[in-house]
């Protein structure tokens, strides 16, 4: 896989260098049916190490059911997924709960417990896959909270939050063990323009800092091009593009094209 010189526009800072290796995650010719409907149909996908990586599509692409999969929260019924080269689809429960440790995961809308406080959905995890002590599990909890501007809220339940809060929050958690891989599905979807801008500098400073491999889907187009090295395009459960941002953009595929600029018209038709 080609790796471009890249310097992040709104932060300003590179890439840090291409690490030597393998992808993070490679999945290998996956298929998926759910329901009577073939959801994943052989992807075939390297997900870069130590980059951002963005999945765009259309709703119903797929995406969800692909990031499931990366983190073995699915299984597929062919293909592989590997991570390091090993494959989780066909490792036993516990096998795959160790292999999770490695993973944080935001899910599509927050998916915070509803009845749990805030402290108590970020110290989750590490109460879940760590042997930290309560106080190191406090320590570490309001680092991540105060990262994310929100130790005042740590008594708070997920319904007295904002939708921004209820990200940011799901955001620290995902990163409160410290993973190699973070997934998140739809980050910012849905939050006005100030609050996506700051989860996505959020996401980029931490990537900077702690230099996680990450996979985001995002139907933040054309805004997710400025804050990702990959991008990989999804289309009725098929990878029909993927490559350095700046190539996708340019890509000549005519569907690339049209979820790009947004088209009515074009190969794909809604109505
Ligand atoms: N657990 C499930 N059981 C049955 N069908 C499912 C399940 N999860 C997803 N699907 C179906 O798989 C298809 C792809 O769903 P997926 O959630 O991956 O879409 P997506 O690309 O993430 O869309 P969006 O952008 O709207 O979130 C859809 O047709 C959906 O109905
Ligand atoms: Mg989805």
């Amino acid at each position: 896989m080609s790796d471009t010189s890249w310097v992040c526009e709104p932060c300003g800072l590179e890439a840090l260098p291409a690490p030597e290796g393998k992808p993070a995650i490679r999945l290998v010719d996956v298929e998926k049916t759910l329901d009577g409907k073939k959801v994943l149909d052989g992807v075939t996908l390297d997900i870069p190490r130590q980059r951002i990586t963005a999945i765009i599509g259309l709703s119903g692409a797929g995406k969800s059911v692909m990031l499931k999969h990366m983190i073995g929260l699915i299984r597929p019924e062919r293909g592989q997924v590997l991570i390091d080269g090993v494959d989780i689809s066909r490792l036993s429960r516990g096998e795959l709960y160790k292999a999770r440790r490695r993973f944080g995961m935001l899910f599509q809308g927050g998916a915070l417990f509803d009845s749990l406080t805030v402290f108590e959905n970020v110290a989750f995890p590490l109460q879940e896959k760590t042997e930290m002590g309560e106080g190191e599990i406090r320590k570490r909890v309001l680092a991540r909270l105060a990262q994310v501007g929100l130790e005042e809220a740590q008594g708070k339940f997920p319904d007295e939050l904002s939708g921004g809060m209820v990200r940011r929050v799901a955001f620290a958690r995902a990163m409160v063990t410290d993973p190699e891989i973070i997934l998140f599905d739809e980050p910012t979807t849905g939050l006005d323009p100030i609050i996506r801008n700051s989860i996505l500098n959020l996401i980029c400073h931490t990537y900077h800092q702690h230099g996680f491999t990450m996979v985001m889907i995002s139907h933040d187009i054309p805004e997710i091009f400025q804050w990702s090295h990959y991008v990989v395009v999804l289309h009725d459960g098929k990878v029909v593009e993927a490559g350095p941002t700046a190539e996708v953009v340019r890509s000549v595929n005519p569907f690339v094209q049209q979820i790009i600029r947004g088209d009515i018209t074009g190969p794909v038709h809604l109505m």
